[in-house]
């Protein structure tokens, strides 16, 4: 087949909402990189200053602009894939002729080590044995727990419309448009206590509400799938297996708020995925699920799937409006927030792939019964992603409250080879380390805020006491500083300083160099503009908190030489 002009690329996207990412993905997959006169013709076609496109194409990790771009292979290195095997698939690769760069972890951390190769995702450890594959189904819950999001998800052909269909999927949205009430929608999820599943916590019924009431037309649903936080993959798992799950709740939520128009901003790293929620995006359209007069009601919602590029930031709710938007994506100062002020400045909800995936479930069972999921006072469930040194990685679904120790021990095995588990991030990465003592939390927020962490997206990545866990936080605290987007000082030149002084730099005394440590951690946290800065010297804190004695030796064992001459 001839390959299509530069006009008729143009031409596919140029009337389309959000047109930037999609025409730059065509010309990247047509061309294999980002050519100069591909951006200039992009520029002049989309009207946007050719300086703007270049800081904003150049800002993300997988648009390439060198020619050999869309071939080279890109080796995760993140915590995990580093402790498991990403030097050793880096020199197979490079014996088998290539040039593999490094790239921050794309979602796999239960099946490493991933390469991104041509556009494709591959895993495993030696360059001979690659394969891809869609995302591994999750164990089979424990006897006695009830599941909500994951309820089906284990039944073959669950992704298609007929088994998800046949099994109950769209009874909620049916529900919902022919006798009910957008306020009563709102109510159910309100009194379910459904709280936001992409990191922080906020009640989603109160976000539903704000959009409904705040002026301003046309509103947007918004599915944040960037997934970016290292040691997080569930999302990609829900969107694998249960594309109609998330595409009912999306078309609920904009039953719910008056939304005529949603999007999937997927994160890069899930080209797989972006062909499943396609496939089912059509497939729901035929069925008159999707589209002009939902169920022959008056309900209309359009719903496309946006790619990102790479860039963690992207995550960030306001940021990831003005990649939509084919604006640079640094976060927007808040207020105003997005629910009234979103995308092009109207009302938007923008909730996470777990809290639209809730909504039906929680629209058929009731309020009730999703509270009553949750142990002790906690409402509802949560998904974990776990990973590193643990015998059975993957995602599970757990009720707010579950005992961590049971997760790690119970569910999914301990350790393994008799080893004992030194330290856990939570959050991801974001949440910083819980050690020692601390380990006896229960998976919920005041449980785990009360040890100065959060259960945020709910990665979280296990080190046994084999491993250092200095290189764990240095190569933690390099992920965020080659992600900060760098439109604040206190984290775009914090993050840098924190990571010299795990290189080795700083103070020559542990005293000074634990005061001077925590003193730039001190200032991340009150001044940087958005979640990325503030969490990030998390990571510094708990370190200094639980393994003072690993401190000292790394203070104490630097050779002369060690003391930093720049000045944080
Ligand atoms: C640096 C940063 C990265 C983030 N990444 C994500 C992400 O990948 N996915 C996500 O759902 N939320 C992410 N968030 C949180 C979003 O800003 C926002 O709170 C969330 O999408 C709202 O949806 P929810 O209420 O359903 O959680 C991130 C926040 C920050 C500060
Ligand atoms: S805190 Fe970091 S990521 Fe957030 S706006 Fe500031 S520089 Fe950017």
């Amino acid at each position: 087949m001839p390959q299509a002009t530069n006009e008729e690329l143009l031409a596919r996207w140029k009337e389309e909402p959000a047109p930037l990412l999609p025409l730059l993905h065509a010309f990247h997959q047509r061309d294999g990189y980002l050519s100069e006169d591909a951006l200039r013709f992009v520029a002049e076609g989309l009207r946007i200053p050719i300086a703007d496109l270049f800081g904003t194409v150049t800002f993300y990790h997988h648009f390439s602009r060198d020619e050999a771009g869309l071939d080279r292979p890109r080796i995760c290195t993140g915590p995990v894939c580093s402790m498991r095997g990403a030097e050793v698939l880096t020199a197979s690769l490079r014996a088998a002729g290539h040039d593999p760069q490094p790239m921050p972890c794309p979602g796999r951390c239960d099946q490493p080590v991933p390469v991104i190769h041509g556009g494709t995702v591959l895993t495993g450890r030696t360059a001979g044995t690659l394969v891809s594959g869609p995302s591994p189904l999750p164990p089979p819950a424990p006897q006695g727990v009830e599941e909500c999001v994951f309820a089906g998800i284990r039944t073959p052909g669950h992704s298609t419309l007929a088994v998800y269909r046949g099994e109950g999927g769209y009874a909620a949205l049916t529900r919902a448009v022919t006798g009910m009430t957008a306020d009563e929608v709102i109510d159910v999820i309100d009194r379910s206590g459904l709280a936001g599943r992409g990191g922080a916590g906020f009640p989603t019924g109160r976000k539903w509400r704000a959009v409904a009431d705040a002026p301003g037309h046309p509103k947007t649903i918004v599915c944040n799938a960037d997934e970016g936080e290292p040691g997080c993959f569930k999302d990609r798992l829900l969107m694998d297996h249960d594309p109609h799950g998330l595409i009912e709740g999306m078309a609920l939520s904009a039953y719910a708020t008056g939304s005529v128009r949603g999007f999937i901003y997927l994160r890069y790293e899930y080209p797989e995925t972006v062909d499943i929620l396609e496939g089912a995006i059509a497939e729901a359209e035929a069925a008159g699920l999707l589209g002009d007069g939902i169920l022959s009601s008056d309900f209309s919602f359009d719903l496309r799937v946006r790619r990102g590029a790479g860039a963690y930031i992207c995550g960030e709710e306001t940021s990831l409006l003005n990649s939509l938007e084919g604006k640079h994506p640094f976060p927007r100062n808040r207020p105003p927030f997005p629910v009234t002020h979103g995308y092009e400045n109207l009302p938007t909800v923008v909730n996470n792939v777990e809290t639209l995936s809730s909504a039906p479930p929680i629209l058929v069972h009731g309020a009730d019964w999703y509270r009553g999921l949750g142990r002790g006072d906690h409402a509802g469930t949560k998904v974990i992603s776990l990973s590193g040194d643990i015998a059975r990685p993957g995602n599970y679904e757990v009720p707010i409250g579950l005992p961590l120790a049971e997760l790690l021990h119970d569910w999914a095995g301990g350790p393994p080879s008799r080893r004992s588990i030194q330290a856990v991030t939570m959050a991801g990465l974001s949440g910083g380390f819980l050690a020692g003592a601390d380990l006896d939390v229960t998976l919920d927020e005041p449980s785990i805020r009360s040890k100065g962490s959060f259960l945020g997206a709910g990665g979280i990545m296990v080190f046994d006491d084999s491993r250092d866990m200095i290189r764990v936080t240095r190569e933690s605290m390099e992920f965020f500083a080659e992600e900060s987007c760098g439109k604040c000082f206190p984290c775009r030149i914090g993050t840098q300083r924190l990571v010299e002084r795990l290189e080795g730099e700083g103070p020559g005394t542990v005293e000074a160099w634990v005061d001077e440590v925590t003193d730039l951690n001190e200032v991340m946290k009150k001044t940087s503009a958005c979640g990325l800065g503030q969490a990030a010297p998390l990571l510094t804190e708990s370190l200094i908190r639980y393994f003072p004695e690993r401190v000292r030796r790394h203070v104490a064992g630097r050779g002369p030489g060690h003391g930093s001459a720049r000045k944080g």
